[in-house]
């Protein structure tokens, strides 16, 4: 009881510093400031990117959901813009648990599309020295972030074949006061940013550090090497495209593109060495060090202080514990931000990253001894945490708890008989690698995403055979399409006329509902015999009877029109563009059929399918919704049948 007690003060009672900016204060200091710079405030994009940005899962940076502007495009906003962006970035997970990488951050940033002569009656752009200048404003007057300028530095691109000293950002800084010693000359590894695919915008950046050390040991000199000084603000300026032949070639509109990660600055202004004690995180740890009392309770700086009087061995064991705690923090809140945009866990893409997090959670949970589920417990603190500036994720709350606790309880079902198997692998597979045969079937068999294995075989000092895995995989992949598609057309084959007209109706309500409910509506099962169709789709609420009954008479409509059923074969690429809904998610092969209902140049539904389908919609008779239900959370049912 004392120990709890002890516990429950010392976490939830650090008193706020003198200089304590809390998180929405920094956010809104931001844009406060651009504003006062004629910004426009734009809304952070959705973590999933558009459908015309097929290069990455997630938006990992502010400018990615800006690239059409930046190549050019007219921003409706003008050619100043500032938001709060939500990323995703997931290249760093196993770094997670350290003191500054996360998977979901959040990013503030400046844009200006288009130097400062470029005016178009819609305001001007920027450059180098505006940007600077605000950038060094920002964070050293006292009216926003009032940072000590003797505790901060900066690195310029120093040059190279490809493009020369940036003598224009150097003199910037100088101008500021900044002293030559703290202006670090770095080449492009340092100092270069983009492209974010092979080609595309890039250029020189000028980063800028903050010293987390103790203020009066902040060196004379900025040396990039030590660990804190912490970089807070890149300033990329984007004048050069990189072209498929790998030369840089000057942009005909300059920009400029700066991304200031919001957890680092939350960490700057709350004097904490990690961002895990920063307000972003410590109401989530909080949560999860009462699940797993008494044995996980004590603090990272408590255990830090306490691991020196004890061995080496137990030293090691407390920061295992306390990486075990960040790695669910992190996870737990990138999740429920996942899906509140809308993805859903899977073997395939985003669905699949999603899947690896929360189940790697649910791992690290096992490793702090908490038993049972306990995922969406942690998950509260996260609505709190973004209620106020994310309010419309507030109200997928529900929707996304259930989406956790069903995934969570999936894998929870085979994560023990997992662990028993993962041992025998282990003990079978004695000095050799694990096969990928064996990674295979803790996959399919267990959930295992094979990531969970590789990490679960590195603690034990063993390798994995992935090639192997990745054949396993292929083949198997290859099999269950084959057998999806055979058992789509022979089910087909022999079925009566009846499923025919079901699955032509299948198409009409799909459309319908989009219609209706709206574009987000996306298939999620389907299932027919001779009686009935069944139909999931995603929606995160009861459909009303005003709806359904609005779903009904768009599809009788098109029934009594007696509209031209037809089908083309395309390429997938090509399906898209011509509107084609569909699983676009899944592998197809590349040669696609696309059902068309109606005349061509006035389509009702384009679905990608293999079919077969009436000739014609007026066969389909008069169609009725029997029946709508929640199948899971965020996935409505309904069934309905042709009279
Ligand atoms: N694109 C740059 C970054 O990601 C600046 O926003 O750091």
């Amino acid at each position: 009881m004392a120990e709890q007690r002890f516990c429950k003060a010392k976490v939830g009672g650090s008193t706020p510093l003198s200089g304590f900016m809390n998180s929405s204060d920094i956010r809104k200091k931001f844009l406060d400031f651009f504003k006062t710079k004629d910004h426009s405030i734009i809304p952070s994009a959705s973590l999933v990117p558009s459908e015309t940005d097929p290069t990455v899962l997630f938006t990992t940076a502010g400018m990615q959901p800006l690239v059409p502007y930046l190549l050019g495009a007219d921003h409706p906003g003008g050619r100043r813009v500032a938001n709060v962006q939500k990323c995703v970035r997931t290249v760093d997970i196993e770094e997670v648990g350290d003191p500054r990488h996360l998977t979901f951050f959040e990013m503030m940033g400046n844009w200006s599309f288009g130097d400062p002569n470029s005016h178009d009656g819609i305001g001007s752009g920027y450059f180098k020295k505006e940007a600077i200048e605000w950038s060094w404003e920002f964070l050293t007057d006292k009216k926003w972030l009032g940072l000590d300028k003797s505790r901060l530095a900066v690195s310029v691109f120093a040059g190279d074949d490809d493009a020369p000293f940036d003598e224009e950002a150097f003199n910037a800084w100088r101008k500021l006061g900044v002293a030559e010693n703290r202006i670090a000359r770095l080449p492009k590894k340092n100092n270069w940013w983009g492209p974010a695919g092979v080609t595309g915008p890039c250029g020189p950046d000028t980063e800028i550090f903050y010293w987390t050390g103790e203020p009066n040991e902040t060196p004379e000199s900025f040396n990039d090497d030590n660990d804190l000084w912490v970089e807070i603000w890149n300033n990329v300026f984007m004048q050069y495209n990189k072209g498929l032949d790998g030369k840089y070639y000057p942009l005909a509109q300059k920009n400029v593109d700066t991304g200031m990660g919001l957890e680092r600055m939350a960490m700057v202004m709350q004097e904490k060495d990690n961002v895990y004690e920063t307000d972003l995180f410590v109401p989530i740890l909080e949560k999860l060090k009462a699940q797993s009392l008494p044995t996980a309770c004590l603090s990272g700086r408590q255990r830090q202080a306490g691991s020196k009087l004890k061995t080496t061995a137990k030293n090691l064991k407390l920061e295992e514990k306390e990486r075990a705690e960040r790695i669910i923090a992190d996870h737990i809140k990138a999740s429920v931000l996942i899906i509140g945009d809308e993805v859903a866990p899977s073997n395939v893409g985003r669905g699949y990253i999603l899947r690896r997090l929360i189940r790697r959670a649910v791992r690290y949970g096992r490793v702090l001894g908490i038993e049972g589920l306990f995922l969406s417990e942690i998950a509260l603190p996260v609505f709190e945490i973004y209620k106020e500036f994310y309010p419309e994720f507030l109200q997928k709350k529900d929707m996304i708890l259930g989406v956790i606790q069903e995934e969570e309880t999936k894998f929870n079902k085979t994560l023990e008989k997992g662990l028993r198997e993962f041992k025998k692998i282990v003990s079978r597979a004695g000095e050799e690698m694990i096969s990928g045969k064996d990674a295979f079937i803790l996959f399919s068999t267990f959930g295992f995403p094979v990531e969970i294995t590789l990490e679960m075989a590195k603690e034990q000092g063993i390798k994995v055979n992935k090639t192997e895995f990745d054949k396993e995989f292929e083949d198997h992949q290859k099999i269950s399409r084959t057998a999806a598609a055979g058992m789509f057309k022979g089910g087909l084959a022999d079925a009566e006329e009846k499923t025919v007209k079901y699955h032509t109706a299948t198409h009409l309500l799909h459309q319908a509902l989009k219609l209706v409910l709206g574009e987000s509506v996306a298939q999620k099962g389907s299932n027919i015999n001779s009686e009935r169709l069944r139909f999931d789709f995603s929606y995160p609420e009861k459909v009303t009877k005003e709806q359904i009954e609005k779903v009904e008479g768009l599809v009788n409509e098109r029934i009594k029109e007696n509209l031209p059923v037809s089908w083309t074969e395309m390429d997938l690429e090509e399906a898209r563009k011509s509107g084609a809904i569909g699983l676009f998610g899944h592998k197809y092969e590349d040669k696609v059929k696309v059902y068309t209902i109606g005349e061509a140049d006035k389509f009702f539904s384009k679905e990608i399918c293999m079919g077969p389908h009436v000739p014609s919609t007026g066969q389909l008779g008069r169609f009725k919704i029997v029946k709508e239900e929640a199948v899971s959370a965020g996935i409505r049912r309904i069934k309905a049948i042709l009279e």
